[in-house]
């Protein structure tokens, strides 16, 4: 018993051990907080003279009573807010706990947004106070996004603070998108507390920052882009956004190669976080919500990239399907979902022989192990012999598909063109194929169904497992149910 103990001042100064291990960084900080002042002068705000003490009468503009303090350079914590004005928290003010039921249910109306896409993906418009951070791949999009939206909001004034561009590449920008307005306010600028008297002049009814790597703020040492820095600055941000109740939007990088802080630290912070996806080679992004504190996190927003900026895609399931009137082999419409949204897409699957010795697989938008699976399920289970052959798989428009119910339309677009024979053109598959061969129900099938009786298909293939609630459904496509492969292939080319 006595052995193992652990006496309490080696606990301690391994706990102090490991702290200052993991955050270098902060002890830094921390110590650096004891050992520096606080800077501060006063300025006068009529005609912006400074004086190291404050004075009643400017001496240069002669105006009485302008003097007022400001920050330089602050080393505690409590203090920072004060770079912008009008927060309670200055005054010292400590919040006192409430009962929930005494809590008022005062919703505060959202700020409508021009667009249903990202209407959607927001969860019904822009939450007042809310924290914003909107990630994406170098060159998809993201700036072009947040700019149309701060030159549609019209009625709104926005300031769009960009560290990475210049004012002239805005405008370029701005003239491309081809809206115009006259409550946009363009900062270039990556202090943040040069920001924040910006914000404290225009009084902005919605702040953009691009990006909030770029940024820099005078109370972190660290260059701007590390850990501290973007946390740091971000904090900076939520504090403004939760005091003034001013919405925030961030723009933040995601880089393979990690040279810049990742916004991973950040999605704790934030409210909503928004992720822009796509080819860059492609026309279409795909918006997403992976985190949502104001809505769900299954919606999705589809854009198109044109020349003159993006554009919104209210119809996807016609523009993915190409090719509707001319019959190829090796195409195959899935009856898809992506989040709550059913999609129709084109799958695409070439089958040839191999011309080397092994034969190669390779596949575009569609996880490369599932596609294995899928051939070895068609060579042990169908008896087709695919083991020597190469089989290229594509998903048309660009998009990546994680939705399992697109294996059926998938093994009938590898098969279709094994035979090289095609599939009906109004023909779409919903269903996921099991180890055993077997097709197995996926979710949400009315919705499918719904969605390409919409579009005019006549045939669905579904699970039977799917058939229950089905045949209450008053559509005019014919939903056919399949259990095993060889059903489906005689269905479709009997
Ligand atoms: P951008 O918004 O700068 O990307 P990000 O901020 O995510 O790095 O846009 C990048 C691409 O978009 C760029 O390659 C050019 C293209 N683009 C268009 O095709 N049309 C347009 O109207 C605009 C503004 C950009
Ligand atoms: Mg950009």
């Amino acid at each position: 018993m006595q052995k193992n103990r652990v006496s309490p001042r080696l606990c301690i100064e391994n706990v102090f051990q490991l702290a200052t291990i993991y955050s270098n960084v902060d002890c830094f900080n921390f110590y650096l907080c004891f050992m520096s002042k606080t800077k501060t002068t006063f300025f006068c705000q009529n005609c912006g003279s400074q004086s190291a003490k404050w004075v009643g009468k400017c001496p240069s503009c002669n105006e009485w009573n302008t003097f007022v303090e400001e920050v330089i350079q602050k080393d505690t914590k409590n203090n920072r807010l004060q770079v912008f004005s009008g927060n309670k928290n200055g005054k010292g003010e400590t919040n006192k706990s409430v009962l929930l039921q005494d809590i008022g249910t005062a919703e505060y109306p959202r700020i409508a947004v021009p667009g249903k896409e990202l209407t959607r993906v927001l969860g019904g418009g822009i939450v007042p106070g809310s924290l914003v951070l909107f990630g994406g791949e170098p060159g998809i999009g993201k700036s072009t996004l947040m700019l149309q939206l701060a030159l549609r909001l019209k009625n709104l004034k926005v300031l769009y603070v960009s560290g990475e561009e210049s004012e002239q590449q805005i405008k370029m920008r701005a003239d491309r998108i081809g809206v115009t307005t006259d409550n946009c306010f363009i900062l270039q600028e990556t202090n943040t507390q040069n920001i924040f008297q910006q914000i404290t002049e225009i009084e902005p009814q919605l702040v953009i920052i691009d990006s909030i790597q770029t940024l820099h703020t005078s109370y972190v040492e660290s260059s701007p882009g590390s850990v501290s820095q973007v946390r740091e600055c971000a904090a900076e941000f939520l504090r403004f956004a939760k005091e003034t109740n001013t919405p925030v939007f961030m723009i933040g990088h995601i880089t393979k190669e990690g040279s810049l802080a990742g916004p991973k630290v950040l999605e704790h912070m934030v409210d909503t976080v928004l992720q822009f996806e796509g080819d860059r080679n492609h026309v279409y992004r795909l918006l997403r919500t992976t985190k949502n504190r104001f809505g769900s996190t299954n919606e999705l927003g589809i854009y198109e990239m044109q020349g003159e900026g993006l554009k919104e895609v209210t119809n996807p399931s016609e523009i993915l399907i190409t090719n509707r009137d001319n019959p190829t082999s090796g195409v195959a419409i899935a009856a898809s979902l992506e989040g709550n949204r059913p999609l129709l897409i084109e799958t695409q699957a070439l089958v040839s022989s191999a011309a080397y010795g092994t034969p190669q697989r390779s596949s575009t938008g569609f996880d490369l192990r599932r596609l294995s699976m899928l051939l070895a399920v068609l060579e042990k289970r169908c008896g087709f012999r695919l083991g020597i052959k190469d089989v290229f798989l594509n998903i048309a428009g660009g998009i990546k598909i994680e939705d399992p119910g697109v294996d059926l339309a998938l093994v009938c677009a590898i098969l279709s063109s094994n035979e090289d024979l095609a599939i009906p053109q109004n023909f779409c598959f919903a269903g996921e194929v099991g180890l055993t061969g077997e097709i197995r129900p996926v979710n949400r099938i009315e919705q499918r169904i719904s969605e390409a009786d919409k579009l005019g298909f006549s045939k669905i293939f579904i699970s039977g497992y799917n058939l229950k609630g089905v045949e209450r459904l008053k559509t005019k496509i014919e939903i056919v149910s399949v259990n095993k492969m060889e059903e489906v292939f005689s269905a479709i080319f009997a």
